[in-house]
């Protein structure tokens, strides 16, 4: 089968927007689920930051995967099943599936249905003899596997892009719990998340000079106007990143400019000026802090590897 499987069905709005919508705005602190960035143009922001000189997550974790994709691909085995969470462009499945040994197939899953359609397309052409089941789903939910034709194979969940990092750590440790029993015994998860570091360093990977963070951000609120109706006033709110110590994670909101009111599904919204809507947290760990929440998942850790400058990590999880 050459299409797409669809967990969610396609309509106007994404599924879980309005109800998200509501219940983040009534909130005292207000925020908004990072995972509605991904819309069309969402997805080709993101794309562009992570091509900016600021942006090092995605070059650092491609240098990672060109240098050890081989010895990756011997620790996961012949005829392994890769399936990917957040496939997105799928960039650095493609430096992996080059080194696989005759892959049992590949199973990228993404929330964002046209990337990951022109993903799978493009990875058919390079990667003719390995079949590609692109699932459209929110990974963080439940969502069948296709095995029609696939054989039975060892599992592997590839996760890369430091996409862990956007979910709190109790719900890390919940979708890490889910890829265990997924993957099942003698299963592996091959997990690329960005480390803590010099919060300048950090702070302007989030903060680029062309802007293409604070759109990407202020897309959310175009998304709202366009599916929900809302009336956001893009100039009536700016863009904001920091790093957040005590959490250690960076922080984006949108904040208020000026006293203002915002009108969305029937409902009134209220800000001050000032007040802001939280709308993503990127989770920054030590490199021995992601291995204690697999390990809480029913993980031990087969191999780590790091750039020279310790920015990234890419590590190998196996459920024993
Ligand atoms: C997808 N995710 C890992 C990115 C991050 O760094 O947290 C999303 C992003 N947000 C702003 N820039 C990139």
């Amino acid at each position: 089968m050459n299409g797409i499987e669809l967990a969610t069905p396609s309509s106007e709005s994404a599924p879980g927007f309005a109800a998200d919508l509501v219940a983040g705005l009534s909130r005292d602190r207000k925020e908004l689920p990072a995972k509605y960035f991904y819309d069309e143009r969402g997805s080709r922001l993101f794309e562009l930051i992570c091509e900016l000189p600021e942006y090092y997550p995605t070059r650092t974790e491609l240098d990672i995967m060109e240098a050890h994709a081989g010895e990756m691909a011997s620790l996961l085995g012949p005829r392994c099943l890769v399936v990917e969470y957040g496939s997105g462009s799928s960039l650095k499945t493609r430096v992996l599936l080059r080194e696989l040994e005759r892959p049992a197939g590949y199973v990228p899953v993404d929330i964002s249905r046209e990337p990951l359609q022109r993903a799978a397309a493009a990875l058919r052409e390079r990667f003719p003899r390995v079949p590609i089941r692109p699932v459209c789903a929110d990974f963080t939910g439940e969502f069948p596997l296709p095995h029609e034709g696939l054989g039975p194979a060892r599992r592997a969940v590839y996760f890369p892009g430091s996409t862990i990092g956007n979910l709190h750590p109790p719900e890390a440790t919940a979708l890490l719990r889910h890829i265990a029993a997924q993957v099942g015994r003698g299963g592996a998860l091959l997990v690329g998340a960005d480390l803590r570091k010099d919060p300048a360093v950090l702070e302007a990977a989030y903060n680029d000079r062309l802007g293409v963070t604070a759109a990407f951000n202020l897309n959310l609120l175009a998304r709202a106007n366009a599916e929900l109706g809302a009336d956001f006033h893009l100039d009536r709110f700016r863009h904001q990143a920091f790093f957040n110590p005590v959490r250690s994670r960076i922080e984006m909101h949108l904040v208020s400019v000026g006293e203002q009111q915002v009108r969305a599904l029937g409902r009134t919204f209220h800000f001050d000026d000032g007040e802001s809507i939280h709308t993503e947290s990127s989770y920054k760990y030590g490199s021995g802090e992601l291995l204690e929440l697999a390990a809480r998942a029913g993980f031990r850790q087969a191999r780590l590897w790091l750039d020279d400058d310790r920015l990234f990590s890419v590590q190998l999880l196996e459920v024993p």
